[in-house]
C-alpha cells in the first residue's frame, strides 16, 4: 500500500491494497471464498492468516485501500455501517461513559445510541454541533468519551465544522468521531482535519451500486486501529469476502461518480429553489445552508444528496414520494440510480418523537448520475 501513498485520489482507489495477484497475475484481487488456511506445522501460518473473522486476503484488500483514501493509519470493514458504529462504541467507551451526537443524523445511528448503547451504560447529549458553545456545555469533564458528528448530516444536510469540533473534542479529552458517508472520501477527509475516527456505511457512495451493505472504521492511531481490530475479531461483525469485493469493486469508479452525483445534484437544486411548491431546500452548496461557510473549507464539492420540504404538509411529502418514475421510491441512497424517500416514516422513524425528529413534509433525494434531464423532468412531474 505504502508505494501508493502519494498518489492521487482516483489511482489510490484504483490501486491501494489492490497489487496484482502474486501467484496468478490477476489485476482485481480474487474473492478469497474460504473461512479457515491450512498450517505448515502448528502456528506455521503460510499469509498470515489463519481463520477469516480474524482476517481475509479480500476483505484486506478492502481495509488498505479504505486506510489509504481517507489518508488513515488503519482501516477495518464491518458486516454494515452499524455493525461498524457498535464496534466502535463498545471499543472506545464503557459503561458510565458519556457520548456527544448531533441533533440531526441517520434514525439508525440515533436508535443505536438511545435503544442499545443507552441500557449498556453510555449516556448522550444530542446538540445541535454547529454551536461549539452547545457543544462545550454539554461536555461532563472526565466522562464524554466521544463526539460523533455527521457531515453533512441526515436528513438536513447540515455541514459541521471538523476542525473546529476536532479542536472541542480534544480539549474534553474525547474523540472526535466523523460519520463520513454522505461526503465519501473523495468529497471530504476528515481524518487530515483532526478527526480520530472515520465512520462510513459503505453500503452507500462507497459500494454505490446498491447491491451491498457494509460498514467502515478508519482510525489516524495505529494503536487504536489494533483496538478496534482486537473488537472487530471479538465482536465478529465483518463482511464476507463477496461484499468486501464488491465494495472494493465500486471504489474504483468512486471520483467520477461522485463528479457526476455532484453536479447531477446542483441541477436538481436549481430546480427545487423555482418550484413554487417547494417551501425551503437542504443542500450544502446554498450560501444560506446551515455549515455552508465549512463545507467550502472542507468539502471538494456539495454531494449528491438534496432535501427539501413542501407546501401542503406530510401527505403531499408522502404523494410526491409516490409519483416519481425514475427517482425510484426507497429507503438508503448513494448508488448510481436516483432514489426518493420519505425520511418521518421511513428512515427516521425510529427518531419520531426524540430531538431527532425530522420535519413531516420533508422529502430525500439521493440524486444518482441518470441522464440529468430525465431526473428534471420526472421531479417536474412529481412536483406538478
Ligand atoms: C449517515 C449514515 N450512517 C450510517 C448508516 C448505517 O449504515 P448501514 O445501513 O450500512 O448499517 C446509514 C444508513 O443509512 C447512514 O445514512
Amino acid at each position: 500500500m505504502t508505494e501508493w501513498g502519494t498518489a492521487g485520489f482516483e489511482t489510490r482507489a484504483i490501486h491501494a491494497g489492490q497489487e496484482p495477484d502474486p501467484q496468478t497475475g490477476a489485476v482485481v484481487p480474487p474473492v478469497y471464498q474460504v473461512s479457515t488456511y491450512a498450517q505448515d506445522g502448528v502456528g506455521g501460518l503460510r499469509g498470515g492468516y489463519e481463520y477469516s473473522r480474524s482476517g481475509n486476503p479480500t476483505r484486506t484488500a478492502l481495509e488498505e485501500c479504505l486506510a489509504s483514501l481517507e489518508g488513515g493509519a488503519r482501516g477495518l470493514a464491518f458486516a454494515s455501517g452499524l455493525a461498524a458504529e457498535d464496534t466502535l462504541l463498545r471499543t472506545v467507551c464503557a459503561p458510565g461513559a458519556h457520548a456527544i451526537i448531533g441533533n440531526d443524523a441517520y434514525g439508525g445511528t440515533y436508535r443505536l445510541f438511545a435503544r442499545i448503547a443507552e441500557p449498556w451504560g453510555l449516556e448522550h447529549t444530542p446538540v445541535d454541533l454547529t454551536d461549539l458553545d452547545a457543544v462545550r456545555r454539554a461536555v461532563r469533564p472526565g466522562a464524554t468519551r466521544v463526539i460523533w458528528a455527521e457531515t453533512p448530516t441526515n436528513p438536513l444536510l447540515t455541514v459541521v465544522d471538523i476542525a473546529a469540533l476536532a479542536q472541542v473534542a480534544h480539549e474534553a479529552g474525547a474523540l472526535l468521531v466523523v460519520d463520513n458517508t454522505f461526503a465519501s472520501p473523495y468529497l471530504q477527509q476528515p481524518l487530515a482535519l483532526g478527526a480520530d475516527v472515520v465512520v462510513h456505511s459503505t453500503t452507500k457512495y462507497l459500494g454505490g451500486h446498491s447491491d451491498v451493505i457494509g460498514g467502515a472504521l478508519v482510525v489516524a492511531d495505529p494503536d487504536l486501529g489494533e483496538r478496534l481490530a482486537y473488537h472487530q475479531n471479538a465482536m465478529g461483525s465483518v463482511p464476507g469476502p463477496w461484499d468486501s469485493w464488491l465494495v472494493l469493486r465500486g471504489i474504483k469508479t468512486l471520483g467520477v461518480r461522485m463528479d457526476r452525483h455532484c453536479s447531477n445534484a446542483r441541477e436538481v437544486v436549481s430546480l427545487l429553489l423555482d418550484h413554487p411548491r417547494v417551501t425551503e431546500v437542504f443542500y450544502p452548496g446554498l450560501p444560506s445552508a446551515r455549515g455552508h461557510e465549512a463545507a467550502t473549507r472542507q468539502m471538494r464539492d456539495f454531494g449528491g444528496m438534496v432535501s427539501f420540504r413542501v407546501a401542503g404538509g406530510e401527505q403531499e411529502a408522502v404523494d410526491i414520494c409516490g409519483r416519481t418514475k425514475v427517482f425510484t421510491l426507497g429507503e438508503s441512497l448513494g448508488g448510481v440510480e436516483s432514489l426518493i424517500e420519505h425520511p418521518g416514516r421511513m428512515t427516521h422513524a425510529s427518531a419520531a418523537g426524540s430531538p431527532l425528529e425530522v420535519p413531516d413534509d420533508l422529502v430525500r433525494l439521493s440524486v444518482g448520475i441518470e441522464t440529468v434531464d430525465d431526473l428534471v423532468a420526472d421531479l417536474k412531474q412529481a412536483l406538478g
